[in-house]
């Protein structure tokens, strides 16, 4: 799959590849209106990553519906909608507008967003606001959800827990890790939101322990993601316990990394005789 928020709607990308091909397209995260996102400058390269504060720039899901779901209805891959709200009211409301339209096959219930109504720490971080979305969100629509784990808590095997009891039909992480830069000329922060989210291979290990202790504690199908870069590192992920993966910030390094993990997937599968996928997922704990 590809992560949200890295691929676009998947139409930026459909005439450069063969889209068809991938398991899934996850788009850009949505909220009920549109948004402009954060000051700029929003993108910061770190070593090894990548530091955004993007700050859910997005056209809003009225839009979506109509510009984007009906192009997504003629493809073959499934496309799923990253949603995000600002209150859990925001997010049952979300689901329920996707609920039925054609060509979006699943939500993905990014609850790494500031909880307003809390004082703005994020839903995700804490296992009962984390409950609370998953259930207004299941009760909202028919559509599959994926709920994604932020990393930003001591307790994400506990969030988990709580948000697979609470309705979700499967878990992906992680999101971003909270991380800043500082110019040392100015004396300024560099990202104009002051901190943002790290991505790519930094965070590569630090995703790798949380699917595998997140894999351990539920039963929910787990999608794996953060600093997936080559096939050789999605194994990595699906032998941690991961189902799927997501492919993220390689992506504009390399705009057909999505393609070139799968081939390696492929390669590696060849190469050690395996006939189904489903022989590796979890081979780390055993
Ligand atoms: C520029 C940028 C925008 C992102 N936007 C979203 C988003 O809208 N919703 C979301 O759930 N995650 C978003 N993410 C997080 C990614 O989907 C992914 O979880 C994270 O970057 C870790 O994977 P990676 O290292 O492969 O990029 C964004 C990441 C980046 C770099």
């Amino acid at each position: 799959m590809t992560a949200a928020g890295t691929f676009g709607y998947g139409t930026e990308y459909s005439h450069l590849f063969d889209i068809q091909k991938l398991g899934a397209i996850v788009c850009k995260g949505t909220t009920l209106e549109p948004r402009d996102g954060n000051p700029q400058p929003r993108l910061v390269e770190t070593t090894s990553g990548l530091l955004n504060s993007i700050g859910l720039q997005n056209i809003g899901v009225k839009a979506l519906i109509k510009e984007k779901a009906p192009i997504w209805a003629n493809w073959r891959v499934p496309v799923m909608v990253n949603i995000a709200g600002e209150t859990v009211d925001d997010y049952a409301q979300l689901a329920k507008e996707l609920d039925g339209v054609a060509g979006i096959s699943g939500i993905e219930v990014n609850i790494s967003c500031p909880n307003v109504k809390a004082g703005g720490a994020e839903f995700g971080v804490n296992p009962e606001s984390a409950a609370r979305v998953t259930a207004a969100v299941k009760s909202a629509t028919s559509l599959p959800i994926l709920v994604k784990l932020t990393p930003n808590t001591g307790d994400i095997v506990g969030v988990a827990a709580t948000v697979a009891e609470a309705g979700a039909d499967a878990i992906s992480l992680i999101n971003t890790v909270k991380g800043m830069a500082i110019d040392i000329a100015t004396r300024r922060p560099l990202l104009g939101n002051r901190t943002g989210g790290l991505s790519g291979p930094a965070i590569k290990p630090i995703a790798l322990s949380m699917v595998y202790e997140v894999a351990s504690a539920v039963e929910l199908p787990v999608i794996g993601c953060g600093g997936i870069t080559t096939g050789n590192d999605a194994i990595e992920f699906i032998m941690a316990g991961a189902s799927a993966i997501q492919v993220g910030t390689a992506s504009f390094v390399n705009p057909r990394a999505p393609f070139d993990v799968l081939e390696g997937i492929e390669r590696f599968m060849q190469k050690e005789g395996i006939k189904d996928i489903a022989e590796l997922i979890g081979a780390a704990r055993r």
